[in-house]
């Protein structure tokens, strides 16, 4: 019977140290010097076969009940433990339930967007559709189709981003101004009269400085009918700016040049500041430049599919970034697209 004490002095030990395990590893542990495969009870069982025969079952018997008393207490053990370890992560990672939440930032509309939404609803009041044209274009729709003379200088590669083609291909730029919706929109409408608003992404391979970008957005204008005349232009400008710049602004045009107007003018509108006065903002001039404009050159009617003889129309195109900058009084264009949201909260 000297196993069945050597037993008994084995289940006691292993019940006290159970007794004592802190931890997982412990348990692990424990298993392996008790009842894992080179466990004491697991040796013990071997030498059941050198007891004389009548004493094999008793003895048998007992390591099994051992086994599974073990066995047991293990189990309890375990859950004891794993119980522990929760109610010690409930402790160490406790939630004041009290705290105020973090407020997550919601953004804001781009200054950018926000002048070309103004301008979109100012445009719509007037009649006029919003249409998204293609930023990619070929070098026809760009210049061509637009009356460009075949040498002239703004087809430069200094000024034009060119995309790579075969040769044998049409050529395609980044479009350097908005002005080729104005083509498209007219093969789209023509002999039915147009009024479309042409707001997007315009790009130009240019030192970048304070006061230009090689992206920069642009809006154009665009209305074909019959006798629409410079008058229609100049109540629409004054229209517009007055709902941009606030009642009252007066409108101003300068002679100017471009291929697709005759006559072509540049916008000016009473500096929203000062009335005309003269201010910091308008360099003391009274006066704020806003952008192209003029009424369709014949080319460029009939490019789009209208006979000149019998339909007319303005145009113009305005970058909403100078806009911003004017309205908001920033100084730099390249804070627009710096990707910095601190500059965007301010608007
Ligand atoms: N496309 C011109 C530019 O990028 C702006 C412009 C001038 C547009 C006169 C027009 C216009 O439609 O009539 O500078």
């Amino acid at each position: 019977m000297r196993m069945i004490e050597e037993l008994a002095t084995i289940e006691q030990q292993a019940q006290q140290e159970l007794a004592q395990a802190q931890s997982l590893e412990d348990l692990t542990q424990w298993k392996t010097t008790y009842l894992g495969k080179a466990g004491a009870l697991t040796r013990l069982s071997r030498g059941l076969g050198g007891l004389p025969a009548e004493e094999r079952p008793v003895v048998g018997q007992r390591v099994n009940q051992a086994r599974t008393t073990l066995d047991t207490a293990f189990q309890d053990a375990e859950a004891r433990i794993k119980y522990a370890t929760l109610q010690a992560s409930l402790e160490t990672d406790r939630i004041d339930v009290t705290l105020p939440g973090r407020v997550s930032d919601i953004g804001r509309l781009h200054p950018t967007t926000q002048v070309l939404r103004t301008v979109s609803s100012i445009f719509n009041e007037m009649g006029f559709q919003v249409w998204e044209s293609r930023e990619v274009e070929t070098d026809e729709y760009n210049f061509g189709l637009l009356n460009f003379p075949p040498d002239h200088p703004a087809r430069d590669m200094q000024d034009t981003f060119y995309v790579e083609t075969p040769p044998e291909a049409p050529k395609l730029v980044l479009r350097t101004h908005t002005s080729p919706g104005q083509i498209h929109a007219m093969r789209r409408y023509a002999p039915e009269p147009v009024r479309v608003l042409l707001p997007g992404k315009c790009y130009r391979n240019e030192q970048v400085t304070a006061r230009s970008e090689i992206m920069f957005h642009q809006f154009e204008f665009l209305a074909v009918g019959r006798n629409i005349t410079m008058g229609d232009l100049k109540g629409t400008l004054k229209t517009f700016a007055e709902h941009m710049f606030g009642k009252g602004t007066r409108v101003r045009l300068r002679a100017s040049y471009f291929p697709f107007t005759e006559p072509s003018a540049e916008m000016d509108v009473s500096c929203f500041l000062c009335q005309g006065k003269g201010c910091r903002v308008c360099k003391y001039a009274g006066w704020l430049e806003i952008g192209g404009c003029g009424m369709v050159h014949p080319n460029v009617l009939r490019n789009g599919g209208y006979d000149p003889d019998e339909f007319s129309g303005f145009a113009g195109g305005f970058g909403p970034e100078r806009i911003a900058m004017m309205r908001y009084g920033i100084e730099d264009i390249r804070w627009f697209y710096s990707g910095d949201v601190r500059f965007i909260n301010q608007f």
